[in-house]
């Protein structure tokens, strides 16, 4: 049974401190947050957590193992960091720093301390995102042309980072996982709209290495709740909806053939559209936020490192939303990663 503490009870901390009170491996020992509002609200609901708003005192706990940061976005690295320091296992939500360097200053300081350090990749724990990345891998949907995805809302508004920020870690953490490495340049535009002055929205196009172009629009200020992904390949193209109470996974057996039947005399071609069947389908899914909880506390008992979502990997998603950034700033041009 591993012993785990929970830094930040805002909005999505108690998801956190009801996962580790979940599961059959994990307990929720304690959770802490400065604001005693949130902290009587975590005891209504878990009266065995003990609550504190000293986030030290759980660093200081000998019978807690595991840390998770689910504090706003800029103290990740120093909570992180802390944690470590203090030989605790840490599972930090996205994105794992404010730069690249700092990931993997945070993967060498959990080397060196002999502990695991893993970041809230969440959708790499999707059933759908899964099933994606495997048909994928099997080769039934060819060579892959472009990849688009969508994650718009009305709110929620953040004020200590953007949208892009907020949102993105997502879509290039899936984008990573699914076409299997990670983007060389990115061009984008954003736009600050609310007078916060942070970007309420951004639309970014990266370069993979395969030679696909991967699109993300973002958007706190959109009128739909959307969770979407098409991916365009030579021979299939399938749509990801995280919302679709049908199914999440459409797969479209479409694609577009070249012919020189009619212009055989000329040496032409033409393209034609073929069309088959759509199909759903069936993905039994888990809770992704259990699953990822499940993962990585399995990887604490069984002392594995958690690969899918390690330093080394949040430094990759970190570095491509540096250089998207970096692009917003100077009005889209392309910014190498
Ligand atoms: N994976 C996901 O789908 C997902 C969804 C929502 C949020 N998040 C991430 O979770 C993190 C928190 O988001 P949120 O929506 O809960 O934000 P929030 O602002 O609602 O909550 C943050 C909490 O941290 C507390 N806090 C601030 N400083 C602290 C300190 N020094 N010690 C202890 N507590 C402190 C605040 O009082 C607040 O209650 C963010 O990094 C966000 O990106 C991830």
């Amino acid at each position: 049974m591993i012993s785990v503490g929970v830094i930040g009870c805002g909005h999505w901390g108690p998801n956190h401190i009801r996962v580790f009170s979940q599961l059959p491996n994990a307990q929720c020992m304690m959770a802490a947050d400065l604001d005693e509002g949130r902290l009587k609200a975590v005891k209504a609901l878990y009266p065995s957590v003990v609550t504190t708003t000293s986030y030290k005192d759980i660093l200081a706990s000998k019978e807690i193992e595991a840390v998770c940061i689910a504090a706003p976005t800029k103290l990740h690295f120093q909570f992180a960091k802390e944690a470590l320091e203090a030989r605790k296992h840490v599972l930090c939500e996205k994105p794992l720093a404010m730069l690249p360097e700092e990931c993997l200053e945070l993967g060498e300081i959990a080397k060196k301390a002999g502990r695991f350090l893993m970041v809230g990749h969440v959708f790499l724990f999707n059933a759908g995102i899964r099933w994606v990345k495997e048909y994928i891998d099997s080769g039934e949907m060819g060579k892959i042309y472009y990849t688009h995805s969508e994650r718009t809302n009305l709110g929620p508004f953040r004020y200590d980072v953007n949208a892009l920020w907020d949102l993105a870690p997502h879509d290039i953490a899936i984008f990573d996982y699914i076409l299997s490495g990670s983007a060389q340049s990115a061009s984008a535009r954003g736009l600050k709209c609310l007078g916060n002055n942070l970007e309420d929205l951004a639309f970014a196009t990266l370069d993979y290495p395969s030679g696909n172009l991967a699109n993300i629009h973002v958007s706190w200020i959109d009128p739909r709740k959307v969770r979407q992904i098409t991916i365009v390949g030579e021979k299939k193209m399938l749509v990801w909806d995280d919302l679709d109470p049908l199914g999440a996974v459409r797969v479209y057996d479409k694609h577009v053939e070249r012919t020189t039947k009619f212009y055989e005399t000329y040496g032409e071609f033409q393209l034609l559209s073929r069309e088959g069947a759509i199909t759903i389908p069936k993905i039994s899914s888990q809770e992704p936020l259990k699953a990822q909880g499940q993962y990585f506390i399995d990887c604490i008992e069984k002392g594995l490192p958690p690969q899918l979502a390690d330093a080394d990997k949040a430094a990759s998603v970190v570095k491509t939303l540096c250089a998207i950034q970096k692009s917003m700033d100077h009005q889209g041009a392309l910014a190498v990663i």
